[in-house]
């Protein structure tokens, strides 16, 4: 995408999820106004915690956006009140990093559960405008109002 690319990690507790972002990225641009956060150079993750795949947003339904200046927004089904995100963001010589904690809407996070789940780079141009995006599983540009396209991740435990 217009030479952007992206290295994700996830992990998960009792309590949260977590995201860390690695995009290499050479033109990093927020001049976009809030309102349309996603015109600016971020992230997003999406969850769908119970899988439950709808055409709309449930309560544990969430788009969990990061820019890379740690601009924090939030979309969804959920109580959409961003004290549930802690992030940090770093601009690196060729791109930036985010780390991103989201504490889980509902109660169905324990080992073997599968959730629906998705992650999107936005990037912009040095005018301000994404100029495109790149999404992990689901390419239609619909996740951010549907969970029903979003691809799947599994929760292991791998320490005792
Ligand atoms: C989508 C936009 C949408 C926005 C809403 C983005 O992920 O790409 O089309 O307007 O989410 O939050």
């Amino acid at each position: 995408m217009q030479g952007t690319t992206g290295e994700f990690k996830a992990m998960w507790d009792d309590t949260h999820f977590y995201l860390l972002a690695v995009v290499k990225d050479q033109v990093l641009n927020d001049a976009a106004a809030l309102t349309v956060a996603h015109e600016q150079d971020s992230i997003e993750l999406f969850l769908d915690e119970n899988n439950a795949k709808t055409s709309q947003y449930d309560p544990d339904d969430g788009q969990y956006r990061i820019s890379f200046a740690n601009t924090q927004t939030i979309n969804g089904g959920r109580d959409l009140d961003l004290s549930c995100m802690t992030s940090a963001a770093k601009v690196t010589d060729d791109g930036y990093i985010v780390e991103l904690r989201v504490a889980f809407a509902g109660d169905y996070h324990e080992s073997g559960v599968i959730m629906g789940y998705d992650i999107q780079i936005n990037n912009a141009d040095d005018s301000g405008s994404r100029t495109g995006t790149a999404n992990w599983s689901n390419e239609l540009n619909d996740g951010w109002n549907r969970t029903d396209h979003y691809g799947l991740i599994k929760l292991v435990e791998t320490m005792e």
